[in-house]
Order: C-alpha cells, then sequence, then structure tokens
C-alpha cells in the first residue's frame, strides 16, 4: 500500500441494515456479505452484537457470522457495545470489535441505555475478554462533529475520548458523524489534531451524507493526511437512535471519487455497481447512491439518432 491508497470499509452489513424497516433474511444478509467480500475490500463491517430489542433488523449477527464463507485477506468486524456483545462475536467468529460510544451524553444514553463513561467501564471488561486472543479493538466516538440533541460537541471532548481509547490499549480510532452535521474546515481541524495521537493507518472517519457533506468532508480529511474510510453500499445506513438520521456516504459513489481522482481503492467498481443496483429489489425501495443512477463518467451513450442522419444526409 502506498500513502496515497484510500482505504474504505464496507458497513452495509451493519449501519447499512440496521434501519431496515423490512427484515432481511439471514440467507440474504450472507449472499451480501459475500458477495462484498468479492469487491476487493480489506474491511467488512458484517454485522452487530447488541441487544435485539435495541435493533431488531440485526438480531441474526450470530447466525450470519457463523454462514458466511470467507474471503482470505478481508477483516470481518462486528459492532458491539457491551460485554456481552463481545462475547457473542467471539463465539461466531469476529475478527475485530468495533466498540462504540457517543461524545456526547444524551446521544449514549439513547442509543445505548447508559452513560459514556459506563461504556468505557463495559470497554475496560472487552479488553481483558479480548487478552490472549487474536481478536483486534476498534472504538469508535458517534456523534463527534456533532449531536442532535446536545448539537456543538468540543474538540477537546473528543480528544479526551481518543486519550481514553489509547489508554485503554484499543488498536484503532474511528471519529463518526452520526447525523451527518460535520463541514470540511472542522474536519480538517479536528483530523489534524488527531493525527497527532493515531497513527492515520489506525484512524477511520464515518461520515454520514444527511446534509450532502459526506464526501467534502472526506477530501477535506484525506488533505489532512486520513486514509481510511467507513461508506455503505447505496448509501444505506443510520442510527435509529439519532432523529434525523439518514445514511452513510455511498460506497460505489467514494470509489468512483477516487478513480476519478486517481487515488488507488482497491475496488472493483463495476461489480459495486451490479450490486448497489440490485438494493431496491432487496429492501423494496430505492437508495441514495449516484453513481449506480447516473453511471460512471466512462459508461459513454451512443449519439442520438439524428445525428446518423445528419452524418449521413451531410455525405451524399
Ligand atoms: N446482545 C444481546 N442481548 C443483550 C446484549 C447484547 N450485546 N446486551 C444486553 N442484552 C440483553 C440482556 O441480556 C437483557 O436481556 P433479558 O431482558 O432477556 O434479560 C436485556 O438485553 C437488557 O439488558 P441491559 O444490560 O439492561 O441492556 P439495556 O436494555 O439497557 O440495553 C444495550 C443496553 C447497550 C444492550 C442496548 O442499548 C443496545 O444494544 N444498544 C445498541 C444500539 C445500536 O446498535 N445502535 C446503532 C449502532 S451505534
Ligand atoms: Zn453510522
Amino acid at each position: 500500500m502506498n500513502d496515497e491508497h484510500l482505504i474504505v470499509q464496507e458497513v452495509a452489513p451493519r449501519d447499512g441494515l440496521q434501519i431496515e424497516p423490512t427484515w432481511v433474511e439471514t440467507t440474504d444478509k450472507v449472499a451480501l456479505i459475500e458477495a462484498l467480500s468479492r469487491a476487493g475490500f480489506s474491511r467488512i463491517e458484517a454485522g452487530s452484537f447488541v441487544s435485539p430489542r435495541a435493533i431488531p433488523a440485526l438480531r441474526d449477527g450470530d447466525e450470519v457470522f457463523r454462514s458466511f464463507k470467507r474471503t482470505a485477506g478481508v477483516i470481518y468486524v462486528a459492532l458491539v457495545p457491551n460485554l456481552k456483545g463481545a462475547q457473542r462475536a467471539l463465539a461466531a467468529g469476529a475478527d475485530e470489535l468495533n466498540l462504540v460510544l457517543s461524545a456526547s451524553q444524551t446521544h449514549n444514553l439513547a442509543n445505548m441505555g447508559m452513560r459514556p463513561e459506563q461504556s468505557l467501564a463495559a470497554f475496560g471488561d472487552i479488553v481483558r475478554l479480548a487478552q490472549g486472543t487474536t481478536l483486534s479493538l476498534n472504538g469508535s466516538i458517534a456523534t463527534t462533529f456533532g449531536c442532535p440533541f446536545e448539537g456543538a460537541i468540543s474538540e477537546d471532548r473528543v480528544i479526551a475520548l481518543v486519550d481514553a481509547y489509547l489508554e485503554l490499549g484499543l488498536h484503532g480510532v474511528t471519529l463518526a458523524d452520526t447525523t451527518g452535521m460535520a463541514n470540511p474546515r472542522q474536519v480538517r481541524g479536528l483530523v489534524s489534531r488527531v493525527l497527532q495521537r493515531v497513527p492515520a493507518s489506525a484512524l477511520t472517519l464515518h461520515f454520514h451524507n444527511t446534509r450532502g457533506l459526506g464526501l467534502a468532508n472526506v477530501l477535506a480529511a484525506y488533505e489532512v493526511g486520513a486514509r481510511r474510510f467507513d461508506a455503505a453500499l447505496g448509501g444505506l445506513g443510520g442510527c435509529p437512535f439519532a432523529p434525523g438520521a439518514s445514511g452513510n456516504i455511498c460506497t460505489e459513489d467514494l470509489v468512483n471519487l477516487c478513480e476519478e481522482m486517481g487515488i488507488a481503492t482497491g475496488i472493483d467498481l463495476p461489480h459495486l455497481l451490479t450490486l448497489s443496483r440490485q438494493l431496491p429489489a432487496l429492501l423494496g425501495h430505492e437508495v441514495p447512491g449516484q453513481v449506480a443512477k447516473a453511471g460512471r463518467n466512462c459508461d459513454l451513450h451512443p449519439p442520438p439518432e439524428s445525428f446518423h442522419k445528419a452524418d449521413s444526409n451531410s455525405r451524399v
């Protein structure tokens, strides 16, 4: 991997499906994860191990993780909120746990039923559980760039949580913009600060496109050195416990941006477009992604029929 390479972690099977009102069969989830595994991702968040009452759409996480065929070189990540989730994920064969708390007190209470400090205490138990295993641990900070209940979140609050994660010995950190409140200037400032503590290889940005700024925020983070980004096929996604939440940045739109700008991702865009175009049939609604509708720049169209006539007339 060279310094310019951008790593995309696909999160549609987790963030994407967690908010879907229609039940997606376990076999369909497994098929989606296996198809995504063939697209060139090095990391896929394949589900979560949370309370089935909180997120009924992902209540089959154990069976999903036990069922999909693994592709060599892909790290399969599971989101967990507490020790019970970590135990389930470990038993089901997850490679990495994504531990989540919110910078905002109110969102943590709404999403996790506890205060952020209680989440952190639970993560200490998970670190002890992971000792002596090959599990890698990532810590996410939801509502990093703003909270739909509390509004602005101070940079110092986020930095304190990053430091708490590093003290716990977590291997990676994700800054998550849960309801798309970030702007590029804010992203540049905070990401620059966090990169003084966490190497680019261990920092992930998780943007939602709720206010249309998702890809602008990616570029702002990339330009100050961030290299890892979460994205969801079709632009699915959202947290059911955050009012107004909507989709993640769209994977194929991000990969298209990278291809047009000459930034390598290792991801097979035509394969992704095929998968994205199957989502409406699976979910029963249109999805937000744009490139799957418009096609790539290089997907050219034949000129209008009248051009041929004009052309042949001009030759007589
Ligand atoms: N997996 C499955 N069941 C779990 C669980 C887990 N990780 N954690 C708790 N439970 C079960 C408990 O066993 C208990 O079951 P019982 O009623 O049958 O005895 C029940 O849930 C309540 O347990 P409690 O510890 O009191 O949890 P809670 O109801 O306060 O919920 C969370 C706390 C963290 C489990 C819940 O808020 C949650 O899962 N949040 C995640 C939300 C989410 O995924 N958001 C989007 C991603 S950021
Ligand atoms: Zn999200």
